[in-house]
């Protein structure tokens, strides 16, 4: 989805179309001249899609004393130190760690350790929107590194477990039984 905004973006694709059917913006130009083709670079570093199941995870690893060094360089100063501190979202925190009362009691924050529900997901997320700013800028190796450090920083694997394609799913998060998989068919049939 995210290439087909960047090419609408940069010379008319199918939206255009629709609105010049509409009648109402029949005076729009076929192209806005603003925007570019993504890049094949850009495009590989957004077409990595890691299913909860581990499907998509590629080949590398690290264990979170690695992922200790990347963290400090190019994390802790959104993060904190320890991933508890900020100024951006906290990433580090177990409490509350009975029942599940987020939504109705303001003073739990959630965090990777009590709201994340697979340590997949978490791969998914660093790999294609961390750092902030470079998004897409971390070699597998870093994002393994980092995953093994975050889920080590919230008590959930040793720190000295290596976190690979086939450790990864194997991991049980605590809030993993919070969240049922999304089966809707496009209605509202969801079980
Ligand atoms: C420039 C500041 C900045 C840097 C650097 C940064 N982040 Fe983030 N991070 C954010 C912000 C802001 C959000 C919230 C994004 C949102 O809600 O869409 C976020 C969200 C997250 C989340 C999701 C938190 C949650 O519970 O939903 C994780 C995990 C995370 N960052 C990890 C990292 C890691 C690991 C790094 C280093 C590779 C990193 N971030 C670097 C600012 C930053």
């Amino acid at each position: 989805m995210l290439v087909l905004a960047l090419m609408n973006a940069g010379g008319g694709g199918a939206g255009c179309g629709r609105a010049d059917r509409s009648g109402a913006s029949s005076a729009a130009p076929a192209r806005l001249g603003f925007g570019r083709a993504a890049t094949t670079q850009e495009i590989r570093a957004w077409d990595v899609d890691v299913m909860p199941d581990g499907t998509g995870l590629p080949p590398g690893s690290g264990t979170a004393s690695q992922g200790a060094d990347v963290y400090r360089r190019k994390c802790a100063a959104c993060h904190g130190r320890t991933g508890v501190e900020g100024p951006f979202d906290r990433l580090v925190g177990r409490e509350p760690r009975q029942g599940f009362p987020f939504g109705r009691d303001p003073r739990f924050v959630k965090t990777v350790g009590n709201y994340w529900p697979y340590a997949t997901t978490l791969y998914d997320y660093l790999n294609r929107a961390m750092p902030l700013a470079a998004p897409g800028s971390l070699t597998p190796d870093e994002v393994y590194g980092l995953v093994a450090f975050l889920l080590w920083r919230n008590e959930i694997i040793t720190d000295t477990a290596v976190m690979n394609a086939q450790t990864l799913p194997r991991v049980v998060m605590p809030a993993r039984d919070r969240f049922v998989v999304d089966n809707r068919r496009g209605g509202p049939e969801i079980r």
